[in-house]
């Protein structure tokens, strides 16, 4: 596990998108696993100048968005489609159907989380992995005591995540319970993962991913076995190191 420690947020989303750059460089089609979130956010606007400035295309790629909610709208401009779409896809000019989000909305969740797992693996896998990290240690939605060989499968939000999420939504009722999210298992195949984290509110959980045991208290732990992971945070994430 290699650890950046970064000045700022801002310079986090610039060492982290010159790591994407980097591991992209000279793949022809890149195929990119996409974190929702706030954590991503400079990290995805940075690969935007750098498409904008004609110094990054990814518009050939593929992507796939680590989870969603369950039983919410695609089009509800909260649902994780229409978040990727406002932040990734637009932004990065990538073609909008090659980038997939799991479905929330299936009528059988399971077999449509099972099916996505065969889409990433029938591109033959995800090239590069953003991640963010949950302030209970999460991995997309893989919440504490998830199993490490998880694939993508339903699960239900901890307390915590709804109410650290309920920021996005009109009341912390309006959060929906339940969601879609790839594996640890799906996530610890990608070929190379960079999380990044910021502000003091992540510093316990960054604590516990890069010094704690690989314990399933702590789902980003599993970072420490991954053969390509980077971890890019600001002083104040790092704080509890
Ligand atoms: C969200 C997402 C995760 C994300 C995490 C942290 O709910 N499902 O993929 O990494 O929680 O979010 P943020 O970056 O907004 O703190």
């Amino acid at each position: 596990m290699d650890v950046v420690i970064c000045r700022d947020a801002e310079r986090v989303g610039e060492v982290a998108a010159d790591r994407v750059a980097q591991y992209l460089a000279g793949i022809p089609t890149p195929v990119l696993g996409l974190a929702t979130g706030s954590s991503p956010l400079r990290l995805y606007a940075e690969l935007a100048r750098r498409v904008a400035a004609g110094t990054l295309d990814v518009s050939h790629g593929l992507g796939f968005a680590l989870d969603e909610y369950a039983g919410l709208d695609p089009a509800h401009p909260e649902s994780y489609r229409s978040v990727i779409t406002r932040t990734v896809v637009e932004p990065l000019r990538m073609d909008p159907a090659r980038v997939r989000v799991p479905d929330g909305t299936a009528p059988d969740l399971q077999a449509a989380a099972d099916a996505y797992d065969e889409a990433i693996a029938a591109v033959g896998g995800v090239d590069v992995q953003i991640l963010g990290i949950g302030s209970n240690g999460h991995l997309g939605f893989n919440e504490p005591f998830s199993s490490f060989s998880s694939r993508t499968r339903v699960k239900t939000l901890t307390p915590q995540t709804r109410a650290d999420n309920a920021r996005f939504f009109t009341s912390p009722d309006a959060v929906p319970t339940y969601c879609v999210t790839q594996g640890l298992g799906t996530i610890m195949e990608s070929r190379a993962a960079i999380l990044v984290a910021t502000g003091e509110r992540k510093a316990a959980a960054v604590a516990a991913m890069i010094e704690g045991p690989v314990a399933a208290v702590c789902p980003a732990s599993i970072l420490q076995f991954h053969p390509r992971a980077v971890i890019v945070i600001d002083e104040a994430a790092a704080s509890g190191l």
